[in-house]
């Protein structure tokens, strides 16, 4: 961030792709708790376990060597800071994984500074948070309404200042993204967000395997079109990224 660099980001959730992956400069793998969605062919990130997440960082873990391995903490795992610590030793020991991701804004306050202090590697998530769908009603995006912007303003910073190194905005407005993005010391990764830090998507997407029923949402482009294998796909978006290609302005909401 400080050098002005874009950062990608991919999700990823086993060994074969951690090679593809780090070979074309992905610098953050996710295993995002998405892979309930993706592998599991569930329809939302809820019944995901502590155990798939550790079976799934350990996968990634073994052929690893320098791309940052963050995984997702997965739904109520870390509804107290106390369980929070403990998901957290299960995904680091276990897994290998080289930082923890929470959906949430203040009600995480506490548990991000415990797992700061503990000297374990957060990053926050805000806007669209995926594990709340059954909350939410649905997948919609996060943060139009002037007191729902200013909320997210204030939790972006508090989870900074409670020790997050790293922050996912999902489906946010392009305009509060970047303005998060520009506010904050610590590199802001966007989906369906517009232009931050870094950009990451869910890799099925980015392939054009995901079964979703018809179109894909805005935010996400098929690198497979007119590429001639995955390699030269995941390249593709890597330069994009790197570059400001991606996310263009018709991938962003208003
Ligand atoms: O689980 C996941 O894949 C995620 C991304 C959508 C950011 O959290």
């Amino acid at each position: 961030k400080a050098a002005g660099e874009k950062i990608p980001c991919l999700t990823c959730y086993d060994a074969a792709f951690t090679r593809v992956l780090e070979a074309a400069g992905v610098e953050l793998l996710l295993v995002g708790d998405s892979l309930g969605n993706v592998l599991q062919g569930q329809d939302s990130t809820v019944p995901v376990s502590v155990d798939h997440m550790v079976y799934h960082c350990a996968c990634l873990a073994r052929v690893r060597s320098r791309a940052l391995l963050v995984a997702d903490m997965p739904f109520l795992s870390y509804a107290t800071p106390q369980q929070a610590l403990a998901t957290a030793a299960r995904l680091m020991q276990e897994g290998s994984a080289r930082m923890v991701k929470l959906e949430g804004g203040a009600e995480r306050l506490e548990s991000v500074a415990l797992l700061s202090a503990q000297g374990v590697p957060v990053c926050g998530h805000l806007g669209l948070l995926p594990q709340s769908v059954h909350k939410l009603g649905g997948y919609r995006v996060q943060g139009r309404e002037p007191d729902q912007a200013e909320a997210m303003r204030r939790d972006a910073l508090a989870l900074q200042e409670a020790g997050a190194g790293l922050l996912v905005l999902e489906c946010v407005p392009s305009g509060l993204a970047q303005e998060i993005s520009a506010a904050l010391r610590i590199p802001v990764i966007g989906i369906g967000a517009g232009v931050c830090d870094g950009q990451v998507l869910v890799l099925h997407d980015m392939l054009g395997i995901t079964p979703a029923e018809g179109a894909p949402p805005r935010f996400v482009k098929n690198f497979l079109v007119g590429r001639g294998g995955v390699r030269e796909a995941v390249r593709a978006y890597v330069e994009a990224v790197k570059s400001g290609d991606f996310p263009a302005t018709e991938h962003g909401f208003e």
